[in-house]
């Protein structure tokens, strides 16, 4: 199996790395090596490498900074992915391409489906959302994997957020009215593995944790597993606060729990996520 990955570099792409199975090649890619949205240099380079799959972990994923880089979000999010189709579809190679739960409004009570009705409520949402309906276009056997809160030892992320603001503050505020399940990054590239070993149809799949938290009861675990693990010395009181209490400039969805039952009926396990935190909390000082 011969594997082109974009986005090498991000939380995803490098737990792609960490975990593929033996014998299969990866070209890592990130930004300075292929950028995504040029067409000419993907067709290039997927012409002269010629995978069996491309998978997309690059995305545009600051979620607040979208809101005024728009330009910029949709060329990454949206004509990037379309021209890994193209590309891809030159040298009969499959796309993998991952989404997220910020495709819809958070107005649901009970878990998404991959079919439920998408609205998305800022701009990284709708230009994901645009990058899966462009890639399900020009490749309807694409596997477009839509996730959410998604943590790693790698890159930026709330854990590693929380334990910085552990190191000198002893509360803090964190919301609690909205709702999802934490999901680690080697999971998904799991995910996407077993996926492509067992040929799954093309199409949307939903992934995550295996457990709904909301943001303040996700910050607990955290440090109560940094605790557990002699990370911290002490945890610093966690406060709920409403939404409104922490105005940002994107919306969020307030419920964006993923039903999973599609991707784990093709055998895949969900993300036990409290354990990957234990499992990777004492990886210093990429951790912290
Ligand atoms: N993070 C989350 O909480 C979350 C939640 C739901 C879904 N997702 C989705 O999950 C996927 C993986 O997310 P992640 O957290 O691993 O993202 P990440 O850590 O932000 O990594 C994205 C990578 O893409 C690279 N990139 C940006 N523009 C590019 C371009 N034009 N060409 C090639 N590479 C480019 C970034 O490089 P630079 O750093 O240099 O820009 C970065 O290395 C994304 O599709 C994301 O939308 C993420």
């Amino acid at each position: 199996m011969r594997i082109l990955l974009t986005g090498a570099k991000g939380q995803l792409g490098n737990c792609f790395q960490d975990c593929l199975p033996a014998g299969w090649d990866v070209w890592a890619t990130d930004a300075d090596v292929l950028d995504i949205t040029d067409l000419n240099k993907v067709k290039s380079a997927v012409a002269d490498y010629r995978p069996d799959v491309v998978v997309n972990a690059a995305a545009f994923t600051a979620v607040d900074k979208a809101e005024t880089d728009h330009e910029i979000a949709a060329l990454i999010n949206e004509v990037g992915p379309k021209n890994l189709a193209l590309a891809a579809n030159e040298v009969g190679a499959r796309l993998v391409h991952v989404s997220t739960d910020y495709v819809f409004d958070g107005e649901a009570t009970t878990p998404y489906i991959e079919t439920a009705s998408t609205n998305p409520l800022g701009v990284y949402g709708k230009t994901k959302l645009d990058g899966e309906i462009a890639v399900s276009h020009h490749q309807p056997d694409a596997l477009i994997i839509r996730t959410a809160w998604v943590f790693s030892e790698y890159g930026n992320n709330f854990v590693k957020t929380m334990l910085r603001l552990a190191q000198d503050r002893d509360s803090l505020g964190v919301v609690s009215d909205q709702f999802g399940c934490p999901t680690y990054a080697g999971d998904i590239a799991q995910a996407i593995i077993v996926l492509l070993q067992k040929k799954s149809a093309g199409g949307v799949y939903h992934f995550c944790g295996d457990q709904t938290v909301a943001w303040n009861e996700f910050a607990e675990a955290i440090f109560s597993s940094a605790i557990k693990h002699g990370v911290l010395a002490k945890s610093p009181i966690v406060n709920g606060i409403t939404t409104s209490q922490y105005p940002t400039p994107a919306r969020r969805p307030k419920y964006s729990v993923l039903n999973c039952e599609k991707i784990q009926n093709q055998g895949v396990i969900l993300s036990p996520w409290k354990d990957r935190i234990d499992e990777i909390i004492t990886i210093q000082p990429k951790y912290c």
